[in-house]
């Protein structure tokens, strides 16, 4: 059955020119594009995005990353989507990533990973609702 899912192209990759390249990589994977848009969010909107982690150590400096440039929120579409969407983006640290998953193709670092991709359904819930109202995702 049919799955939607949440992915962002982070501030990394779209500043190095590559979200032509991710667009391409993802469509080729059999993805369809439900919604997506360019923008920039706040120190305190990526602290909401990523409140799961906010006791971990990582976390001032992943809201900080995440606001300091344009990114692409997007939903996704497919069979199997979110864990299909996984394996594409490759491990979080692009050095142990796999060879052509799009985190060894285009990250520099365990923390600008190029992608964001949701972990499971409940989550892809929370995440689409948080960049998308529901009129944009007929
Ligand atoms: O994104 P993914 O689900 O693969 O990893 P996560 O464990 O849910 O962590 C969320 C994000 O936090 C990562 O994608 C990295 O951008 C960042 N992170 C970090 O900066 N340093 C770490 N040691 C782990 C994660
Ligand atoms: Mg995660």
């Amino acid at each position: 059955m049919s799955q939607r899912t949440f992915s962002i192209i982070k501030p990394d990759a779209v500043g190095k020119g590559h979200t032509a390249a991710i667009l391409a990589d993802i469509a080729a994977a059999g993805f369809k594009i439900v919604a997506i848009k360019r923008i920039s969010i706040s120190k305190a909107q990526a602290e909401g995005f990523y409140a799961v982690h906010a006791a971990r150590p990582f976390f001032a400096g992943l809201t900080e990353f995440m606001s300091s440039g344009p990114i692409f929120p997007m939903v996704l579409e497919k069979e199997n989507a979110i864990a299909d969407l996984r394996k594409l983006m490759g491990a979080t640290d692009p050095a142990k990533a796999e060879a052509g998953t799009i985190r060894k193709k285009y990250a520099e670092s365990i923390g600008e990973n190029a992608i964001h991709g949701s972990d499971a359904e409940d989550t892809a819930a929370f995440e689409i609702g948080y960049f998308f109202a529901g009129i944009e995702l007929k």
